[in-house]
């Protein structure tokens, strides 16, 4: 349709049928017996005008999709299609890692095309919107959602979330095979404080729009046609009736002019939060703030038309929000073809598919972490003992991945029997260490030990105070060790977790995450060494969690510990019991080969706001095996009007080098990469001397200095 036939269908519609496309409720609405006695009696609703909304959530499958289109068409007097949102997180029925993991695969272009495949399954499947990507930062892992997250640092977020709405989208969203992708949760939902879910965020306005507001910048530069704001509080405001936040900057100053929704009640809870009366005051409220579509609470259908009969609400705000959606349901071409690609025959085709799987592989080989191997990876031993509870277990694939196919899913057992043939395993799936448990690991020559957390142990409202092991998987541990010192530890889960006795006493770690469908696949290529790890920490690993929230990208402070100017003063900004640097590193994993590299060249120390430097560097593999390399370049302002961080990551280039191979690497720095937000809110880059790093890790030590002139 032309945007003047869209408009032309919003003059005809009456008041009650726009409100009603403002209005999402969850699939458990459409499914059958119950249903005026079931959820809909809580929101006075009746079949016929259920039917009639704009969106739905939460359902999935061709067959069901289908139908329900046509019962949407049938009741909406102007036969509007409706919109089918889902969260495919991380894949469809084909899981792959979940999005920190991959953030430490540091490969933008595998984030896309998993994006891809996941858009694949999930549009066969009828859906037309996926609630993804997180876009949100997150420094804090008591927070369970840091597992949504592509970590702690800006610039590694914006270019996963970027990529990832390409990979949902395409070129257009209305191609076969593409959904719309709607980021969230805006804005900073990973700063709720103390990692708790759901609780308020308190950032200074610098830290909001330096850190924590480009990667959804990113989302919207890269055209995600939605949005969905955050459950939180910033600066005390709910963000779904944050004028201020949603109109003035996601609007104005990011120029997004997609549909926003509400999360999930975010509407409804801003009563709870104290900021709103009642249900009329929250929608007056939220639709004053620009908020297009409510998400599962009852407050713009119960009073958005009354609002505006009694001429509190502009209607023109009703109309401003409807056109959007009707745009989004033309841009995905509904109007024409109201089902898009549902199709049960390329449902079953696509789902879990060969290839699908082998991306799953394949992104969990990219995405896996080596934190300690003392030479006993690859797997040498001819026996080995594997214990622990998650080494059979299915629920190692994201507590996201709600469609996935679990029947689908490669255990660790399963990949360890299929891919390490010449070793002889005996599995004792349990945490307890028992007599059989440590005479398993007594009569091997290397003890597999499957740690960490399953995907029920991360996730929404999984927030903890403590992240070490849980004091079970502690004992088997230190019991194990006991009889054994080759212990090799394998960690599940989504955030980073303390395991300083681990870092302190096995052979190995190896960081696996939630690793997807066939991840298990990649991580026995891991051990076996057929493939060499390259996946880097997109959060740093703290020693505990009252180190938390942590991040690399920090400030000197006045007095630094490490790096004191006079050093008669004793009162510093450290823990007396614990240093303040993490276990850790962003950016860090080992790999089974080594690399050099060479002292960082410039091409010219001076830099203006029209020329550019190439900073170089050699990186060689030293080792006598195929490895990837994360090369990584950091850059320190020396001084600023306002303090500057210790170091921001500008740039990264993943790279394969095979035995004795060299490669120039090669960043090219210009003055947009050195803006911040100065003493007086300007975005602005200031004159003065700049350290630039490369290297392996954020603790890279090979510079060079520059000076913006
Ligand atoms: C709540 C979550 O915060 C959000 O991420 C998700 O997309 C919605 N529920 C819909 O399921």
């Amino acid at each position: 349709m032309t945007e003047k036939q869209l408009s032309e269908l919003l003059q005809d519609m009456t008041l009650t049928e726009k409100v009603e496309q403002l209005v999402q409720l969850n699939g458990d609405f459409y499914g059958g017996g119950d249903f005026l006695t079931g959820p809909a009696a809580a929101f006075h609703l009746t079949d016929n005008k259920a039917y009639r909304l704009g969106s739905i959530l939460g359902s999935d499958g061709a067959a069901r999709l289908t139908k329900l289109q046509d019962k949407f068409m049938k009741e909406q007097p102007h036969h509007i299609p409706a919109l089918f949102m889902a969260d495919v997180i991380h894949g469809y029925k084909t899981a792959f890692p979940v999005p920190i993991a991959m953030g430490a695969g540091f490969d933008p272009e595998l984030a896309r095309e998993t994006a891809e495949a996941a858009a694949k399954e999930a549009s066969a499947a009828g859906i037309h919107v996926t609630f993804s990507p997180m876009a949100d930062l997150a420094r804090d892992s008591r927070w369970g959602r840091c597992m949504e997250s592509f970590g702690e640092d800006s610039f590694l977020n914006s270019c996963m979330t970027a990529a990832t709405v390409k990979g949902f989208q395409g070129e257009n969203c209305k191609d076969k095979g593409r959904v719309a992708s709607c980021f969230k949760h805006f804005a900073a939902y990973g700063a709720v404080q103390s990692g708790r879910d759901y609780n308020v965020a308190e950032l200074s306005e610098k830290t909001l729009f330096e850190d924590y507001l480009p990667s959804y910048e990113a989302a919207v530069d890269a055209g995600a046609e939605m949005a969905m704001t955050a459950f939180n509080t910033l600066d005390r405001i709910p963000c779904s009736m944050h004028k201020k936040l949603l109109r003035n900057v996601l609007r104005d100053k990011m120029g997004f002019e997609g549909v926003l929704i509400s999360d999930y009640n975010a509407i409804g809870e801003t009563i709870i939060h104290g900021a709103a009366e009642d249900s009329r005051d929250a929608a007056e409220k939220a639709i004053n703030s620009g908020v297009d579509i409510d998400m599962m609470s009852d407050c713009y259908l119960d009073n958005l038309e009354e609002l505006v009969t009694s001429g509190e609400v502009p209607e023109s705000l009703i109309d401003e929000a409807v056109m959007r959606v009707l745009r989004l349901k033309n841009k995905l071409g509904l109007f024409e073809a109201p089902y898009k690609d549902a199709s049960e025959e390329d449902e079953k085709r696509l789902c879990c598919c060969r290839e699908h799987m082998e991306l799953s592989r394949r992104a969990a080989e990219e995405c896996i972490v080596m934190l300690k191997n003392n030479g006993i990876l690859p797997l040498r031993a001819k026996k080995a003992a594997v214990i622990g509870s998650l080494c059979e277990s299915r629920d190692i694939v994201g507590s996201w991945a709600i469609f996935a196919d679990s029947s689908k899913t490669v255990t660790l057992r399963a990949a360890l029997e299929e891919l390490c043939p010449d070793v002889e395993f005996e599995f004792i799936p349990q945490d307890n260490p028992d007599e059989k448990a440590l005479a398993a690991a007594k009569k091997s020559d290397a003890v597999i030990l499957a740690l960490g957390e399953d995907q029920l142990g991360t996730g929404e409202s999984r927030s903890c105070t403590d992240i070490s092991l849980p004091e079970e998987q502690k004992r088997l541990f230190e019991k194990i060790y006991g009889v054994n010192k080759n212990v090799i530890a394998l960690l599940f889960g989504g955030r980073p977790l303390a395991i300083p006795e681990l870092a302190e006493k096995a052979a190995a770690i190896l960081e696996l995450w939630l690793p997807g469908t066939a991840g298990c696949l990649a991580a026995a290529d891991i051990l076996s060494g057929k493939v060499s790890p390259s996946g880097r920490l997109s959060m740093s690993f703290p020693y505990c969690s009252g180190q938390l929230p942590i991040s690399y990208s920090a400030f000197n402070t006045g007095r630094p510990k490490d790096n004191r100017v006079k050093e008669f003063i004793p009162f510093l900004s450290n823990y007396m019991d614990a240093p303040n640097i993490p276990l850790y590193p962003f950016g860090y994993g080992l790999s089974y080969t080594s690399f050099e590299y060479s002292p960082v060249a410039l091409d010219s120390d001076t830099l203006t706001s029209d020329s550019r430097i190439t900073a170089s560097v050699r990186v060689k593999n030293t080792g006598d095996r195929t490895g990837k390399e994360v090369v990584q370049l950091y850059i320190r302002d020396v001084k600023g009007s306002v303090v500057r961080p210790l170091r921001e990551l500008k740039g990264f280039k993943k790279i394969t080098l095979s035995p004795g191979e060299e490669q120039t690497v090669s960043f090219e720095i210009t003055e947009d990469m050195l803006r911040f937000y100065d003493i007086n809110m300007n975005f602005t880059a200031e004159k003065g001397s700049f350290i630039l790093y490369i290297g392996g890790d954020s603790t890279a030590e090979s510079s060079a200095e520059f000076r913006l002139v």
